[in-house]
């Protein structure tokens, strides 16, 4: 059983999962810290959720080390966080030996650093509070091999066996730690520039879940006794990654080397 929810960082606020996280977040919370680039969408959804909670916008781009400091910052004097989302992120797309290197190493930045930063800086506070939560946007990409998103896809493993490591080191201070894996979600990521090339009409619908829908399953996996480390919202992500891992377990056993 975790503390209750009061004051919450979410990265990625003003689009997509992210945004999400904050509009059923802000029920629960006293506070959300929103950080993301855009501060005229992060400054409408304050507007919109005032009646509920108090949603202080943070302008900062987390590939940039001033961006990460201005957020750590935030995060030591506007909380103590009990609640971390590390959700912020892109996707790169196409054979890694003709991406840009520079946007791959952008990614890691995004992915990994700044989460890294962000829940080293929060623990201590978790730790002093005796307890909290830190969700880590992992994706089924994490466990399955996805054709042309060789970056995105490890860096979705580390945050993988990141979050169960570290679940793994502080449950007995009381705080939980996922690893969130939705599938194929409606959000801005796929029509974004470094995703030129991945063609959202050829998959189809039933694949796909809803931004809110991907958080509940979120939250509610938060709620049950001995929470799960890695929540894979949806069946058809379920069926999917269930069997992609009895099919490596299978090559694995039959090794005679
Ligand atoms: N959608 C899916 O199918 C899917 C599936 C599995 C996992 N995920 C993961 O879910 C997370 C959220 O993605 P989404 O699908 O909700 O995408 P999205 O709609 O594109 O939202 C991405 C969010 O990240 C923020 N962001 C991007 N670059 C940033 C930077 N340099 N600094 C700070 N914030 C930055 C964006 O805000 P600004 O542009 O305003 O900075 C935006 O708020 C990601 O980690 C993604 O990998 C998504």
């Amino acid at each position: 059983m975790s503390i209750p929810y009061r004051i919450a960082l979410v990265t990625g606020a003003s689009a997509g999962i992210g945004e999400a996280f904050c509009r059923q977040l802000a029920p629960r919370c006293e506070k959300i810290i929103a950080v993301a680039r855009r501060a005229g969408r992060l400054e409408a959804l304050a507007a919109e959720l005032a009646g509920e909670t108090e949603v202080v916008p943070l302008a900062a781009d987390l590939t940039t080390v001033e961006g990460v400091t201005r957020v750590l910052e935030a995060l030591r004097q506007q909380g103590p966080v009990d609640t971390l989302v590390n959700n912020a992120g892109f996707s790169t797309f196409g054979p890694f030996a003709e991406s840009d290197i520079d946007r791959e190493l952008a990614l890691l930045r995004l992915h990994l650093d700044a989460s890294l930063e962000l829940s080293h800086a929060a623990l201590p506070f978790m730790r002093e509070a005796g307890g909290g939560r830190i969700i880590n946007l992992g994706s089924v990409g994490a466990l399955i091999n996805m054709p042309s998103t060789a970056v995105y896809g490890a860096a979705k493993a580390f945050l993988l066996q990141f979050s169960q490591s570290l679940q793994a080191e502080v449950a007995e201070d009381g705080i939980a730690v996922q690893c969130l894996c939705p599938g194929l979600t409606h959000t801005e990521i796929h029509g974004q520039p470094d995703m030129a090339g991945f063609d959202k009409s050829r998959l189809p619908e039933t694949l796909w879940m809803q931004p809110a829908e991907v958080v509940a399953a979120s939250l509610a996996a938060l709620e049950q006794p001995g929470a799960p480390v890695v929540v894979v919202p949806g069946a058809v992500n379920r069926e999917m990654l269930g069997g992609a891992v009895e099919t490596l377990a299978a090559s694995i056993q039959q090794q005679v080397f």
